[in-house]
């Protein structure tokens, strides 16, 4: 289905109750998600303006095979959204002949209304809030590729280059075409808010990710260096196992297990795009991960992204903005497992270092969990002091709770994020110096279990774009 149609049947879909935005866009079989849920929520956001646009130009009267839903969806892209450039198929040229007619009545309601900007026309609760002034991250997967590379790519396509950013200001003063360097990781590019790079070559061609900051901050502070062993514990859809990859330059091993069979088939497809070879993906619950298995005995890293409630994620903070307390019962689940998957991963007897982090703004999964496993064990790990200038801290439930780092797009321009660097106060006694030091990169022989297990460098068949 087009993108606009398939718009124009979510938001019919929203409106007459058929279910949540996300479920019916995940549900609508449209390749590119993010791709619809923006143009469906940008749409849904400017409706009322929409409607009176619509209605004073005489669309639906004019035009009677053009549905409400998507006559909504067309009139957005047209005077609202990125214009048709080359797409639109067979809409485009009605709308082409009603185009003076719609930008005169948009014009004359901003007159009417006494404002110049577009956005002004909105409604207190559907003007633009913190989360949608979060810029535009992209990683530049140095298995492909480097900085420089990607800078000149954009340089040569008519982006702005500004320079390393030093500052939360020079992000948020982004604008255009301009882009920058990310003051803290050096192979993340910064573009303005609502920058779609999704069609981009450069990411199609999995030379860059798209991901926000502070997703990018696990793998970074877990650094294990090329050659070492490490287990990515919930690792779908795998945006963290491709930084961990690139940290390793494809030398050493990730063991990286999910349960969710779908998320993983996605997985391998990201994977394989983003040149990852040093990656075994197992469908299995981390739970069930033994920690006196052979294979794992070399494992000093291991990084715990768990299920969580997805409260900081900037689609919900955008899609429900403000939306109260959560499902108690449903959050105390999420909890009890969150604590026991860092409890079990704390029991690999190599274990050195550990990140566990979540996309939850709530206490109960971020704080409470890391301190009750370090309560378990508290002779054995500690939290590391990492980045002293990061600006939002942990909250101060606990003595160094402090050394916990958060994220939301009021302090530090991302999606809320919550991220604890665990690391062992004394070397395991299970390792010897010398194999803690230098870890082997020879993989272990490959597990009997075929059937669930896979290269990261295989995607299943049914997989597009392979
Ligand atoms: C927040 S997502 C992980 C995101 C991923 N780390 C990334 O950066 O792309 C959490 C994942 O945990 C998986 N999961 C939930 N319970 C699990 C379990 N017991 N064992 C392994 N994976 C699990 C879910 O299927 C989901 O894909």
């Amino acid at each position: 289905m087009a993108l606009y149609a398939a718009a124009a049947a979510v938001l019919a879909g929203v409106e007459s109750r058929q279910g949540s935005l996300r479920g019916l866009v995940y549900g609508s079989n449209f390749q590119n998600v993010k791709q619809l849920y923006a143009l469906v929520c940008e749409t849904q956001r400017y409706s009322t303006v929409l409607d009176a646009v619509i209605a004073s130009a005489g669309l639906l009267r004019a035009e009677k095979k053009l549905r409400p839903h998507l006559a909504k969806v067309l009139v957005y892209e047209l005077l609202l959204g990125r214009g048709f450039k080359g797409r639109g198929g067979r809409w485009k040229p009605l709308l082409d002949r009603h185009q003076a007619r719609l930008k005169a009545e948009l014009a004359r309601l901003k007159v009417r209304r006494g404002v110049s900007q577009n956005e002004d026309l909105l409604e207190g609760g559907s003007k633009p809030g913190p989360a949608s002034q979060v810029p535009r991250f992209v990683r530049v997967n140095t298995l492909k590729t480097c900085s420089e590379d990607a800078v000149d790519y954009f340089k040569r396509q008519g982006f702005s280059y500004q320079g390393r950013a030093s500052s939360l200001e020079d992000v948020r003063a982004l604008k255009g075409k301009c882009f920058l360097l990310d003051s803290l990781l050096p192979e993340l590019l910064v573009f303005p808010a609502r920058t779609d790079l999704h069609e981009h070559p450069l990411y199609q061609a999995g030379h860059l990710i798209l991901q926000d900051k502070a997703s990018c901050l696990p793998a970074m502070l877990l650094a294990p260096p090329p050659g070492s062993h490490v287990i990515d514990a919930c690792a779908a859809p795998g945006n963290k196992t491709s930084h961990l990859a690139a940290l390793l330059k494809n030398q050493g091993k990730i063991f990286a297990f999910d349960l969710d069979a779908r998320r993983l088939a996605s997985t391998a497809t990201l994977l394989a795009r983003a040149g990852v070879s040093c990656c075994e993906l197992a469908e299995q619950d981390f739970l069930e991960v033994s920690p006196s298995d052979q294979r794992y005995r070399q494992v000093q890293y291991i990084l715990l992204d768990p299920s969580c409630s997805g409260s900081g994620m900037l689609t919900r903070q955008l899609e429900e903005p403000g939306t109260g307390v959560p499902n108690q019962e449903r959050l105390r689940a999420l909890a009890a497992f969150q604590q026991r998957a860092l409890s079990h991963a704390l029991t690999f007897p190599a274990l050195r270092r550990l990140v566990y982090s979540t996309c939850s703004l709530y206490q109960e999964e971020n704080e409470d969990v890391v301190r009750a496993a370090l309560q378990q064990s508290p002779a054995a790990f500690r939290l590391a002091p990492v980045l002293p200038s990061w600006p939002h801290r942990g909250l101060g439930t606990f003595p160094g709770a402090e050394h916990c780092l958060r994220a939301s797009p009021e302090t530090t321009l991302t999606g809320g994020f919550f991220t604890a660097v665990l690391e062992r106060v004394e070397v395991p006694s299970s390792v010897s110096q010398a194999e803690a030091s230098a870890p082997e990169v020879t993989p272990n022989p490959a597990p009997k279990r075929k059937r669930r297990r896979r290269k990261a460098t295989a995607a299943p068949s049914s997989q597009p774009g392979m």
